[in-house]
């Protein structure tokens, strides 16, 4: 599905103003913060986009790797973050040279949509070989097969009226519908997984795992799920 990391490497309208997207990697970065198991842990955030908030995840961390694919997203967080003494950002190809059994925390938050089943089956098994024994990997915002459009407008509208973005956001989910986010939406399609399945592909490549109580993020109707080496 490279056509989504084309496309969410460009300036696209997901996000529709400075404070959605402000507020938005706020939210993420304090609900990841929340799994960092200790002051020396080495993290890995996997697709993590703009990562605006990032340093809120490297605080209580030892060290933070930041993976983006997209090379101008990538940049731009590179950037962001030179000569931060607990931030590293890399490429996916990176990622597979990382040490064996070296991470204690993998995050992998809204992305899992934009895979297909054979690359999101490479990656676990990746995960699998790069977490230690004792690691913890979450998988954030998987999207249930029964969740609609309309469901994750209403949780943007909700998120834009508690963050005094509500405007921004009516004009924007009306703007969405004409771009070529749903064209890329109905030809390469989002990949949609119930608690059964997800947590099948995570067994296959050697983790157990459970749902947590709730979504990182602002659309509780999506899933995150915790897992850990079997
Ligand atoms: C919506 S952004 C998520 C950013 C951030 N994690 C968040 O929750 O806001 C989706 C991410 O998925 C990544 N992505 C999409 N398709 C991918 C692929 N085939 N391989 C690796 N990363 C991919 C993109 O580069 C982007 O960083």
């Amino acid at each position: 599905m490279s056509g989504w990391v084309d496309f969410l490497d460009s300036s696209h309208p997901i996000y529709v103003s400075d404070r959605h997207r402000d507020v938005h990697y706020r939210l993420i970065a304090h609900d990841i913060r929340a799994y960092v198991p200790s002051p020396t842990a080495i993290v890995l955030d996997y697709g993590c986009g703009d990562a605006l908030h990032a340093a809120d995840i490297a605080a209580p961390a030892g060290r933070l790797l930041l993976c983006e694919a997209g090379p101008h997203v990538r940049a731009a967080v590179a950037k962001r973050f030179e000569g931060h003494p607990k931030i590293t950002v890399i490429a996916p190809d990176e990622v597979g040279r990382l040490h064996d059994h070296s991470l204690d925390l993998i995050v992998m938050h809204s992305v899992a949509q934009y895979l297909t089943a054979d690359e999101l089956a490479g990656l676990l098994s990746l995960f699998r070989r790069l977490l230690k024994p004792d690691g913890l990997f979450v998988l954030g915002d998987v999207i249930p097969p029964d969740v609609s459009a309309p469901t994750d407008a209403l949780a943007l509208l909700r998120f834009g009226a508690r963050e005094g973005f509500l405007a921004a956001a009516l004009f924007g989910l009306v703007r969405t519908v004409f771009s070529s986010y749903w064209r890329l939406r109905s030809t390469l399609g989002l990949a949609r997984y119930d608690a059964g399945t997800i947590t099948q592909r995570l067994a296959t490549a050697g983790l157990s795992t459970q749902r947590a109580p709730r979504n990182i993020g602002h659309n509780p109707a999506r899933m995150t799920f915790l897992a850990r080496p079997k």
